[in-house]
C-alpha cells in the first residue's frame, strides 16, 4: 500500500471511530457498543431516535466492527450523514460522510456500490417526499437511503427491468422501511414494478392514476449494475467468459449475439462509434465480421478474441470496454429509454417535486441536459444548418427549473473507492 493510501485509510478509520463516538454521544445511555450485532442494532436505534426528534438525515449502510483489546473498533464503514442535529441543535453535516471502505461496496449485503449517494440525498434534502419513484432500483442502495432519510414517505415505487435486481432489493427495502419507522413497517407502501422505466406513465396510471402530478421525487441511476457486470452468465463482462447476451430484462428483444452475428458491418460500426465512442470502430467492426464469417461468435471471450489487439494507449481501461459498452447500449435501447422517460417523469411530478438523473455516458448526459433545458424553457441549441429564414423552433414549455446548471460529478475520494463511478454525472431539475 502506498503511503498516501495508507494515510487515507488511517484517516478513514479515525473518522469511523469518531463517528462511533458521536453516535454514542447522541443517545448516551441507550447504546452499549460491544459487538457487531449490537452496533447494527444501535445505529438503528440512533436513526429512530433522530427521526423522533425531527432531526432526520442519518444514513447508516454498514458498520463493520472488530473487537480489539481496547473494545470495539470500526474498520470500515458505509455510513454517511446527510444532515444531523447535535444535542444543542447545531447542524453536523457529513460527520460520517467520509467513512467509506475501499472495497467498492457501499453495503455488505449488496453487490452494488450506489454512486453519488451523498449528492442524491442532498438533492432531495428539503423536499417532502411522500411519494417517491426510483426508476432504476438495482440493489436498492439509493432507494434504501431515501426511505431512511425520509420517514414522511408514504409510497415508494421502484422500477427495474431485471427480476434479479428486485430479488436483491426487496429485503433491503423491507429493512429500511422498518428502520425508518422504528420497527413499524406498515405505514409505508412499497410497490415494485418489474418493467422498463420508459413505461413509467402507464405503470403509474395503472396504480389508479393517483400519482398523476403527485409524485414528489424521481431518481434514475442509469446503466448496468455491478451485479450485471460481475455475473458472467449475463454476458456483460469482457473479463469473465459467458454467453453473449447483455439483455437487462425481457423487454430487450435483441441479444448481443444477434447483433454481433447478424447486423451489417456498417450498423455494428455505427454503434461502436456512437454508443461505444470507439475511435477504431471501422477496424473493429471489420474484425468482428471477418471472425463471424468463419464461425459464429457466441461468447464474451470469443468477442474479445475477435477484437484482437486494439490500437492505442489503454491505461486503466480494457481495450474491449468501448465495444462492449456500444453493443450493450444498442441491445437495451438505453438512449431511447432515457428520451422517453424524462417527459413522463416530469409530468408525474407535483410542483416542487424533483427529478435527479445520474448518467454514465456522454450521449446519455447530453440527452438529459437538452431535455432539462427544453423543459426549463430554454430553446435547444440551434444546429449549424439553422438559418434565420427557417422556421423558428417551437417555443419550449417552461415547466421545470434547473437545480444543477452544470452536472455534479463524484468526489475524488469516491472515484478512488469505486472506479466505476468515474464517468458519473448528476443533473437535477424541479417542477414548477
Ligand atoms: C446502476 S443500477 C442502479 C443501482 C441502484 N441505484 C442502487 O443504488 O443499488 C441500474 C439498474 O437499473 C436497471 N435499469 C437500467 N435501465 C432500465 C430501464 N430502462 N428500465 C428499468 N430498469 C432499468 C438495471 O437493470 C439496473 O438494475
Amino acid at each position: 500500500m502506498t503511503s498516501s493510501r495508507l494515510k487515507k485509510r488511517v484517516i478513514r478509520e479515525r473518522a469511523c471511530a469518531s463517528s462511533l463516538r458521536i453516535a454514542r454521544d447522541v443517545v448516551r445511555g441507550d447504546v452499549e457498543v460491544t459487538d457487531e450485532e449490537k452496533i447494527h442494532a444501535s445505529f438503528r436505534t440512533i436513526e429512530s431516535a433522530f427521526a423522533r426528534r425531527g432531526g432526520t438525515g442519518w444514513v447508516f449502510e454498514r458498520m463493520s466492527v472488530i473487537r480489539g483489546g481496547g473494545g470495539a473498533r470500526a474498520v470500515s464503514s458505509r455510513a454517511s450523514v446527510v444532515r444531523s442535529r447535535g444535542r444543542n441543535g447545531e447542524s453536523r453535516d457529513g460527520a460520517l460522510g467520509r467513512c467509506r471502505a475501499k472495497t467498492g461496496e457501499r453495503d455488505g449485503t449488496a453487490p452494488h456500490y450506489s454512486v453519488m449517494m451523498d449528492e442524491i440525498l442532498s438533492a432531495f434534502r428539503d423536499v417532502e417526499l411522500r411519494a417517491h419513484v426510483d426508476g432504476t432500483l438495482g440493489a436498492g442502495g439509493h432507494a434504501q437511503a431515501m426511505i431512511r432519510t425520509h420517514p414522511e414517505m408514504e409510497h415508494f415505487i421502484g422500477f427495474d427491468v431485471d427480476a434479479s435486481a428486485h430479488a436483491i432489493a426487496r429485503p433491503r427495502l423491507e429493512r429500511a422501511r422498518e428502520d425508518a419507522r422504528g420497527g413499524e413497517a406498515g405505514a409505508l407502501k412499497v410497490s415494485l414494478v418489474e418493467a422498463n422505466f420508459r413505461q413509467m406513465a402507464q405503470a403509474l396510471e395503472a396504480m389508479g392514476g393517483i400519482h398523476r402530478a403527485g409524485i414528489d421525487g424521481v431518481v434514475l441511476d442509469l446503466g448496468v449494475s455491478s451485479m450485471h457486470l460481475d455475473r458472467a452468465e449475463r454476458g456483460f463482462s469482457f473479463m469473465n467468459d459467458g454467453p453473449l447476451d447483455m439483455r437487462m430484462g425481457p423487454s430487450a428483444k435483441t441479444s448481443a449475439e444477434e447483433i454481433v452475428n447478424a447486423w451489417p458491418e456498417e450498423e455494428i460500426g455505427r454503434i461502436l462509434r456512437d454508443y461505444g465512442e470507439e475511435r477504431h470502430w471501422r477496424l473493429l467492426a471489420k474484425r468482428i465480421c471477418e471472425r463471424r464469417a468463419a464461425k459464429a461468435i457466441t461468447t464474451t471471450r470469443e468477442l474479445v478474441d475477435a477484437l484482437g489487439n486494439v490500437p492505442g494507449k489503454w491505461g486503466s481501461i480494457h481495450p474491449a470496454t468501448r465495444t462492449f459498452q456500444g453493443i450493450r447500449i444498442a441491445v437495451n435501447d438505453e438512449l431511447g429509454a432515457v428520451e422517453d422517460v424524462i417527459p413522463a417523469a416530469i409530468e408525474a411530478l407535483r410542483p416542487g417535486g424533483r427529478l435527479a438523473i445520474i448518467s454514465f455516458h456522454s450521449l446519455e448526459d447530453s440527452i438529459v441536459k437538452k431535455k432539462f433545458r427544453f423543459y426549463a424553457g430554454q430553446a435547444e441549441p440551434l444546429g449549424e444548418t439553422f438559418n434565420r429564414y427557417m422556421d423558428q423552433p417551437e417555443k419550449p414549455p417552461k415547466v421545470v427549473k434547473l437545480i444543477t446548471r452544470k452536472p455534479l460529478v463524484p468526489s475524488v475520494d469516491e472515484v478512488d473507492e469505486n472506479v466505476r463511478s468515474r464517468s458519473a454525472k448528476l443533473r437535477v431539475c424541479e417542477k414548477l
